[in-house]
């Protein structure tokens, strides 16, 4: 069902992020993934449609939850070189026909207007420029297509905010680069998506949302 590029030459970019991805890797066997994750997951993956663009598809966990009959394809790109290790073991999970790409979403390597849907889970946390990202994924989007995230993001609360404001220089550095006090949904709206949807799951320090947003 699935398939990789046949060269992953080093793009500008692209990482190596050997620890990170194996204690990634090792966290998502556990009961946060299973019990938390999942659920989302299987909601908002759930509702991506036509042909896909997955962005940071990490060690491949959204695979599996791509409906057959309802997504023609996906195509998932991801920069780092240890997360792909992962993802191609687990392009099997899936049950629709998936292409692995090594590529950065500030550089889409897919003509204008190529996607119906977008989906993203746990990763503008870590891109570089979200602002210039969030333009390339509208780029790429046919027009009326959609945008699908999960993603944990600024605190509400000042003083929850200013310990993650703190803490990001720690989390950069020892989690793949994760921002950890972004406001994700703001970000969005300034690019000029509009907001179809948004669920905020409620935590002081790890508050997430979900959210929809279509190109006009
Ligand atoms: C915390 S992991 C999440 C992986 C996966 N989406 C999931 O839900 O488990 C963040 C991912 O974003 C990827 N990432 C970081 N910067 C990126 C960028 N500029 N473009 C695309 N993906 C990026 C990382 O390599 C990493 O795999």
């Amino acid at each position: 069902m699935s398939q990789t590029t046949p060269t992953e030459d080093k793009k500008p970019g692209t990482t190596s992020h050997n620890i990170f991805a194996r204690v990634y890797e090792l966290l998502n066997s556990g009961l946060a993934e299973s019990n938390f994750m999942v659920p989302l997951r299987r909601e908002m993956v759930g509702k991506a449609h036509g042909l896909v663009l997955e962005i940071g598809a990490g060690t491949g966990l959204n695979f599996s939850f791509y409906q057959p009959g309802q997504v023609e394809r996906v195509e998932a790109i991801e920069p780092d070189t240890a997360m792909l290790r992962y993802a191609r073991e687990r392009m099997n999970t899936a049950q629709v026909p998936i292409t692995l790409t090594q590529a950065v979403v500030e550089a889409l390597p897919f003509a204008d207007g190529t996607f119906d849907s977008a989906v993203a889970t746990l990763v503008f946390c870590s891109v570089n420029d979200p602002v210039r990202g969030f333009h390339e994924i509208m780029r790429v989007l046919k027009p009326g297509g959609t945008l699908l995230l999960v993603e944990h993001v600024r605190s509400q609360g000042a003083i929850a905010a200013r310990v993650q404001d703190a803490l990001a220089p720690v989390t950069k550095l020892l989690a793949g680069n994760c921002h950890w006090n972004r406001d994700t949904a703001y970000t969005v709206a300034e690019v000029g998506f509009q907001v179809t949807f948004k669920r905020n799951i409620h935590s002081q320090l790890m508050p997430m949302i979900l959210l929809e947003a279509n190109r006009s």
